[in-house]
């Protein structure tokens, strides 16, 4: 038997949890050429909903991650990337693709690489590119183009798509996306990010080029009834038993369903050969805090002095009126800083509003700062 590994990274196959509502979207927006945008904080499931959707489509796909991109040129690169791919998965005759794609190339050059799969076409910029945005818009336009004559689709994934509003605001490349998407119906997109602030900016804002491009899928926590089914699962393949109640409950606790803190909980948790019980969670839960407090704190190394006493206050459970009298005298500080720190907070996903109240988005941090204090 293979021993069970909660996966820290994409999560597949039987570590997959529920998601069905979104799983059916999407893929539905796949099979109908309709664009997504999916949204949810840092690590909540949207590469692997994405993922899981793709492969159940069976459409030909390529990922393209702008994380770590810096400027135009990198998104430009990751973006031809991304479509070369998909030109070699539609196409494995790169002689033949030459010959379909040759009247639509004006800015791009095209060259042969040799692959474990026999020659593939590549294209490249060349000194005749004005600017990124028109290379993406060759690019994207070639893919449809080729995608149409050959009568198929194709998924390309876009991951951390806010990166291009961050390293590459008003250079077009939104807008030569949005040129070749509206028309295409052999190009589902889905636009994946983290970023909800900056995201909403680029798809809601009637004035941006993407307003209303995409269908949008928000994805929340993993609930509690439907974690709960999927681990007794696991724990009798693993114990020939049902986890003690208070097992289950410590780790929904801890990790408050947050689904990168519910893995790496029980990642350790099925290390143990006996039935854990509550201390081992206890545990495991501080070992995880020491292990990555450093990390961490390092994130929040550019706050001021605001900004730590607000994000301490929310951790402490001070999650509502944050502007009154009482919280501002209490910590000493003004209404107009206190405003303007709870609006850098959610801009940058530390915090959430729901209703009146706001939360912390990460539990760990939330538990390291329960042992801090700035007042
Ligand atoms: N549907 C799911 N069921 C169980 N675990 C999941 C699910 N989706 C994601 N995870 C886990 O959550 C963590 C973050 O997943 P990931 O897809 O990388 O999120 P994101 O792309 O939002 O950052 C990983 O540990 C992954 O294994
Ligand atoms: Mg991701």
């Amino acid at each position: 038997m293979q021993p069970i590994s909660f996966p820290l990274g994409i999560a597949e196959g039987h570590y997959f949890c529920n998601r069905k509502l979104e799983t059916k979207q999407l893929i539905r927006n796949i099979q109908q050429g309709t664009h997504t945008v999916l949204i949810s904080p840092r690590r909540y499931g949207k590469t692997s909903l994405a993922y899981k959707a793709i492969k159940e489509s069976k459409l030909p796909n390529a990922r393209v991650d702008l994380f770590m991109t810096t400027n135009a040129a990198e998104i430009e690169r990751a973006i031809i990337d991304g479509v070369n791919n998909l030109l070699s998965l539609v196409s494995n005759n790169a002689e033949l693709l030459l010959g379909l794609i040759k009247d639509y190339i004006k800015l791009l050059k095209p060259s042969f690489e040799v692959s474990t799969h026999g020659l593939k076409i590549k294209l490249e910029r060349t000194d005749k590119s004005t600017s990124s945005a028109n290379n993406i818009r060759e690019a994207l336009q070639i893919l449809e183009c080729v995608l149409k004559k050959k009568s198929t689709s194709a998924v390309l994934l876009i991951d951390e798509f806010q990166e291009i509003q961050r390293v590459a605001p008003d250079q077009g490349i939104e807008g030569a996306i949005r040129h070749v998407l509206q028309e295409t119906k052999n190009i589902a997109v889905i636009f994946s990010g983290s970023h909800r602030h900056l995201l909403k900016n680029m798809f809601n804002d009637r004035s941006k080029p993407l307003y209303r491009l995409c269908d949008e899928i928000q994805l929340d926590r993993i609930s509690e009834e439907d974690y709960l089914p999927f681990i007794d699962k696991f724990s009798h393949k693993q114990w020939g038993k049902g986890l003690p109640k208070a097992v289950t409950e410590k780790i929904l606790s801890y990790s408050e369903c947050h689904a990168y803190y519910f893995n790496a909980l029980y990642e350790k948790l099925f290390s143990h050969k006996t039935l854990p019980n509550g201390v081992t969670v206890d545990l495991i839960w501080n070992d995880l805090i020491l292990l990555k407090k450093k990390d961490l704190l390092r994130e929040t190394k550019e706050f001021n002095i605001t900004h730590k006493k607000v994000l301490v206050a929310i951790a402490h459970g001070i999650d509502h009126e944050l502007t009154g009298h009482t919280f501002l005298s209490y910590a000493d500080l003004a209404g107009s800083s206190v405003l303007r720190a709870l609006e850098y907070l959610e801009e940058n996903d530390f915090i959430e509003k729901r209703g009146k109240r706001y939360y912390l988005i990460d539990p760990l941090l939330k538990a390291i700062l329960n042992q801090l204090t700035y007042f």
